[in-house]
């Protein structure tokens, strides 16, 4: 699709990846509709990116059903005046580490309404007011691929993000509206808590910057691609453990030790 004057909504505009996202997009001639839960950080961001006047901006916590109803509203009022959105980014997220036995079900409730309910409703509730052509991209992780210590509800989201974008494409097909996925590998921002970023480095984990991902995302979108998995050799750990699940896990437990070393730290409060 090309992105000049497309009108694009995009969940998590005031995190790493969603800034990167929006500079990108706007630097491609886009109209960005930025939705977050700061009304602060996002006018922020949108006075920060070319010709702010034209981008708005769209306080909501995207786990309560009111705002979402009202994100609802306001899709369906820009549609009717024929300023509809021509595409929707899902990229909002959040993380904690730590083992199951660790979490309360609470959090572990809130993430998945987070890293999985919310893309799927965001999407139900574009179906009615999303421009055709149109797309939806959803934004996955790495670790929707790959199971990993202490990412266990995260892993569960993502995976079900990657399914559920992949059957949603397909029932969609012929109805001019796309659904594509990008699954970023661990990127340089404030997701991964100070524990997390030297557990990387010391397990030798790399990471993007979120630019990296942002030129990612325009690209997908440009050339439609229905999936992008970024950085090797994630890529291709990802194919082996679709096909020899047993090589990643002998792999992952290489790490174990350190894993639950950094777990227990986090646990112990001395981080
Ligand atoms: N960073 C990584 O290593 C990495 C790797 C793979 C995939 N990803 C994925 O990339 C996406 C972006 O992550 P990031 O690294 O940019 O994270 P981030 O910097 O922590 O940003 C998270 C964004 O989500 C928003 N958000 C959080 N809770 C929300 C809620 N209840 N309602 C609405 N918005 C909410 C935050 O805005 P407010 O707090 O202002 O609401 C913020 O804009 C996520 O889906 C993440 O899972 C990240």
């Amino acid at each position: 699709m090309d992105l000049n004057r497309k009108r694009v909504l995009l969940t998590g505009a005031s995190g790493g990846i969603g800034q990167a996202i929006a500079a990108e997009l706007a630097a491609a001639g886009a109209s960005l509709f930025l939705v977050g839960r700061s009304h602060e950080k996002l006018e922020a961001i949108r006075s920060s990116l070319p010709e702010p006047d034209r981008h708005v901006v769209f306080p909501a916590d995207l786990t309560r059903e009111a705002d979402l109803e009202r994100l609802n509203k306001e899709g369906n009022r820009l549609n009717q005046s024929g300023q509809g959105i021509d595409i929707v980014i899902n990229n909002a997220g959040a993380n904690e580490f730590n083992f199951l036995s660790r979490r309360s079900a609470v959090s572990v409730r809130q993430e998945l309404d987070l890293n999985l309910l919310a893309p799927i409703l965001m999407s139900q509730l574009a179906l009615n007011w999303l421009n055709r052509p149109g797309i939806i991209l959803n934004i996955g992780s790495a670790f929707g691929g790959i199971g990993y210590p202490g990412y266990t509800v995260y892993c569960s989201a993502k995976a079900g993000v990657y399914r559920f974008s992949e059957a949603l494409d397909r029932e969609l097909d012929g109805s001019g509206i796309r659904v594509l996925y990008v699954a970023p590998r661990a990127t340089d921002t404030d997701l991964n808590s100070p524990v997390v970023k030297q557990m990387n480095q010391e397990l030798g984990n790399r990471s993007d910057s979120p630019q990296t991902v942002a030129k990612v995302v325009v690209e997908s979108l440009r050339k439609e691609t229905t999936s992008r998995w970024i950085g090797w050799p994630e890529k291709l750990f990802v194919r082996i453990n679709q096909i020899f699940p047993t090589v990643v896990t002998q792999s992952i437990r290489r790490q174990q030790a350190r894993i639950h070393h950094f777990i227990e730290l986090i646990n112990s409060g001395k981080l």
